[in-house]
């Protein structure tokens, strides 16, 4: 297969209809910070033993096209010794891998971040690839104050997600670029949407001059919301008006899948708010669909709880949160589902 028709094989799995990509690749200290409430030990072990527990509850690959590791979840097996990505390729659900390095304080722009990680990239998308990640994440982040973002935080964000980008899709593998303006703070909605607009200009703009295929990639955008110390909370009716009103301005209709992050809105607030977009505005250029990390796991880790016995359980959990997104995706999520399921 030439490098075009394995991007364009990988990407038409992940856009597949009514489904949405998990993501499982919380770094080793974000993941310690999703276990600690519930005194969960943060062991290699446990961190296995979860994310065995997702990639094999029953039915979810209805509603899930991809999942996002983590390296080291990678090379882990599952209780009958199958690679973990190997589990998930079976049943049809695409394995990728997050590749960012975390952020450090970019220099010059006081408050603002950048994402390390573009040393070696080629060479470790290599390995990646050798175990079975088809699709790669990197991650910028973007919190909002009076002055942050700065225009040198927006553009050199933009132009790091877009060197990843291309370098990705030179190996073959298929880029989510997420840019993240975070929740945090008491900014408005008002303040949350131009920032975001600025931040997708400036990224599509860094694509465009790095080359990157649009076809052959997937956006990964924070909704547009007040920030989560304004009250009071937006309707999924607003934030969907606001957060499509954003992308139409700034994303390219080539682009065939907007595959929102939830970052840090509630289980049932990530889906009513997707749901929502799906129900206003049913006739995008692109996919909008869900890549949800606390979203989709939230009620798992607490159904979990470290315990063998609640496997099922919180595999149920899992299931039953992939399946209301999954419907929310095509606008045809309703919140008695939620008391009736
Ligand atoms: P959240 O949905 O919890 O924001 O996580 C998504 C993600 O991949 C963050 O990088």
């Amino acid at each position: 297969m030439s490098t075009n028709e394995e991007l364009q094989s990988t990407i038409g799995k992940l856009i597949s209809p009514g489904k949405g990509i998990l993501a499982a690749d919380e770094s080793l200290p974000t993941i310690g910070k999703r276990f600690d409430p519930l005194s969960i030990p943060n062991t290699d072990e446990n961190r296995r033993a979860y994310r065995s527990l997702l990639f094999t509850a029953p039915g979810a690959e209805a509603f899930i096209s991809g999942v996002i590791l983590f390296e080291e979840t990678l090379g882990q097996l599952a209780d009958d010794g199958t690679p973990l990505p190997k589990i998930l390729e079976r049943r049809g659900i695409v394995p990728g891998i997050k590749v960012d390095k975390g952020t450090v304080p970019l220099a010059n722009a006081p408050g603002d971040l950048i994402t390390r990680g573009l040393d070696g990239l080629p060479d470790r998308l290599k390995g990646y690839k050798a175990q079975g990640a088809r699709f790669a994440k990197w991650r910028e982040v973007y919190g909002i104050t009076d002055r942050n973002p700065t225009p040198l935080g927006i553009e050199a964000n933009a132009e790091a997600l877009a060197a990843y980008a291309a370098i990705c899709q030179a190996e073959g593998i298929v880029p989510i670029v997420e840019p993240e303006v975070l929740i945090d703070g008491n900014h408005t909605m008002e303040r949350c949407s131009e920032v975001t607009e600025a931040v997708l200009q400036a990224v599509f703009h860094a694509l465009h001059r790095q080359k990157v295929i649009l076809e052959h990639m997937v956006l990964k955008p924070s909704m547009v919301l007040p920030g989560k110390d304004c009250p009071p909370k937006a309707t999924p009716e607003q934030v969907a008006a606001a957060t499509v009103k954003v992308l139409r301005r700034t994303v390219p209709a080539a682009v065939p899948g907007i595959y929102f992050l939830s970052g840090g809105q509630g289980p049932e607030e990530a889906t009513a708010n997707l749901n929502a977009m799906n129900v206003q505005f049913p006739n995008l250029p692109w996919q909008l669909s869900f890549s949800y990390g606390r979203a989709l796991q939230d009620p798992v880790i607490r159904a979990w709880a470290g315990r063998t016995q609640n496997g099922p359980a919180a595999q149920e959990a899992f299931c039953r949160r992939a399946k209301m997104n999954g419907l929310a995706r095509s606008g045809r999520w309703t919140s008695v589902l939620e008391t009736s399921a």
